[in-house]
């Protein structure tokens, strides 16, 4: 069962099918901004999956994206698409740059990290006045913020590690006051795709969709319920 992890943003296949939490996020932020001319930047572009869809509809914006991770910023900057993008290879906790996006966009990354408050202030500074950011994340409607350990002995590395974390909206609320935050709202990402289970091949908590009656649910084997939702608001 010992499966070794290869992570799926090393694979330039993905590239052509873009996920739908993408295309919910472009949906949400089209209701909000007209999405040509802006500079935006991207926090955990990973392999920059997203700004290469984003590019391939928004071709007059300027792209910039951040990730911690050498090896997938080294896939996106061999990528021609986003030969015009600026990537900086930092924790965006280290980054520090003037506050002069327009829209600050954070995919993936608020559910491995323990500190969202630092993660909303952040993105605040990246933006000017008026800019808007949106996250995705586990955000729970109950006021209880859950931090999740694990360990898969069906992979290869069997340490624990710390994902799939969710925050409540009443701690979000409380993080966007004290950023002086009045407006957000949160928008619920619904997949239309299926993600088939791939014990054989992939670890276990990696996700799969599943229906529950007639309701598609996301999860993995923690056996949790991981239900995204974007947050979106202005500086
Ligand atoms: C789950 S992937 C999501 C990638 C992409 N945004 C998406 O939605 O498909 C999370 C990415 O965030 C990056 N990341 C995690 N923590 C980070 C941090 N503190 N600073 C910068 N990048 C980070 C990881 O290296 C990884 O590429």
């Amino acid at each position: 069962m010992n499966k070794k992890i290869v992570s799926p943003y090393l694979d330039l296949k993905r590239l052509k099918k873009p996920k739908d939490d993408f295309k919910n996020c472009i949906n949400i932020l089209k209701k909000k901004i007209k999405l040509d001319k802006k500079k935006i930047i991207d926090i955990g572009c990973a392999n920059g999956e997203f700004l290469n869809f984003m590019i391939s509809k928004y071709p007059n914006n300027y792209y910039c994206g951040v990730d911690i991770n050498k090896s997938f910023l080294k896939i996106a900057r061999k990528n021609n698409n986003l030969k015009k993008v600026k990537f900086i290879n930092k924790n965006f906790v280290n980054v520090r740059i003037k506050s002069s996006f327009d829209i600050a966009i954070c995919m993936g990354v608020s559910h491995s990290i323990t500190n969202i408050d630092k993660l909303v202030s952040k993105l605040s500074s990246f933006v000017k006045k008026n800019g808007l950011i949106i996250i995705d994340g586990f955000f729970n409607d109950y006021d209880i913020d859950t931090k999740i350990y694990f360990k898969d002995y069906s992979n290869k590395k069997k340490k624990w590690q710390n994902d799939f974390n969710h925050f409540s909206k009443y701690t979000l609320s409380k993080i966007l006051k004290k950023n002086k935050i009045r407006k957000y709202s949160f928008h619920n990402s619904f997949l239309k795709v299926n993600i088939p289970k791939r014990h054989k091949t992939k670890p276990q908590h990696f996700v799969w969709t599943e229906l529950i009656g007639n309701k598609k649910i996301v999860t993995n084997g923690t056996n949790l319920i991981l239900k995204r939702q974007f947050l979106i608001f202005k500086k």
